[in-house]
């Protein structure tokens, strides 16, 4: 079974995407961090962020795994490298260019194959898994979103301002949501989740209904019939 969790930045995704796939025993795809990998690799190689064949086939030709909760490339732990400023600024020309989606969604899928997956990011269940069993669009009100992001940088020694990030988050969602390909939207058929005064139990439980209401049933021997009454 396949779960899409898409939704702007700080709704609570990530977070909620990987104990959701913890309590299930299901695999969790990050594709937020893929991108990010595939632009930290660039830069180290020193590939021009606007030259996207070659930004497409190096994300076809590295290996991005989610090992316990950590981000590997090859053999290398990118957890912390991949979440700089510098190299969530250089992301964003990787995830805009439509050669990298595109290899993306091969990748992706490759990935999610024949496997109960939680997957995370923008486009998961529009455009990558448009036929999943359950699609969510997990969103909050900016001052909400930017106030639970306030109190992540500060727990982390980071002297912003709840304005500072106000700022940089309308301008993250305006890239997502009008970029040519991939752009960011409520999936035809996707559940809208509003976290708005949620905590993460309950947004929780909502999903877990969600994913029991919707599983496969087990297939049952073929020819077997229900018992008589
Ligand atoms: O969720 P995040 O902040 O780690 O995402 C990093 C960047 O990748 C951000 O610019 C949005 C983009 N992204 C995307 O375009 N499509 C996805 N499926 C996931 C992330």
């Amino acid at each position: 079974m396949i779960v899409t969790l898409d939704g702007p930045a700080g709704a609570g995704k990530s977070s909620t995407a990987r104990e959701l796939a913890r309590r299930l025993g299901w695999c969790y795809m990050d594709t937020g961090a893929m991108y990010r990998a595939v632009a930290l690799v660039a830069t180290r190689r020193a590939i021009p962020l606007e030259d996207e064949p070659q930004l497409a086939a190096l994300a076809e030709s590295i290996e991005i795994r989610f090992e316990q909760g950590r981000v590997f490339v090859d053999a290398e732990d990118v957890s912390e490298a991949i979440r700089t400023a510098d190299n969530t600024t250089a992301t964003r020309p990787v995830a805009n260019a439509a050669l990298v989606r595109a290899a993306m969604k091969q990748i992706q899928r490759r990935m999610a194959a024949d496997r109960d997956v939680v997957t995370e990011g923008r486009d998961q269940g529009s455009e990558v898994f448009p036929q999943a069993e359950l699609k969510v669009f997990l969103t909050a009100s900016p001052e909400e979103r930017a106030r639970r992001r306030l109190a992540e940088e500060r727990a982390k020694g980071q002297n912003v301002t709840l304005d500072e990030i106000l700022a940089s988050q309308q301008d993250r969602d305006h890239g997502d949501t009008h970029r040519e390909v991939g752009a960011m939207r409520q999936a035809e058929g996707a559940e809208l989740l509003d976290t708005d005064g949620m905590d993460r139990e309950a947004v929780l439980a909502v999903l877990l209904g969600w994913i029991e209401a919707r599983r496969p049933a087990p297939p049952t021997a073929a020819g077997a019939r229900p018992p008589h009454a």
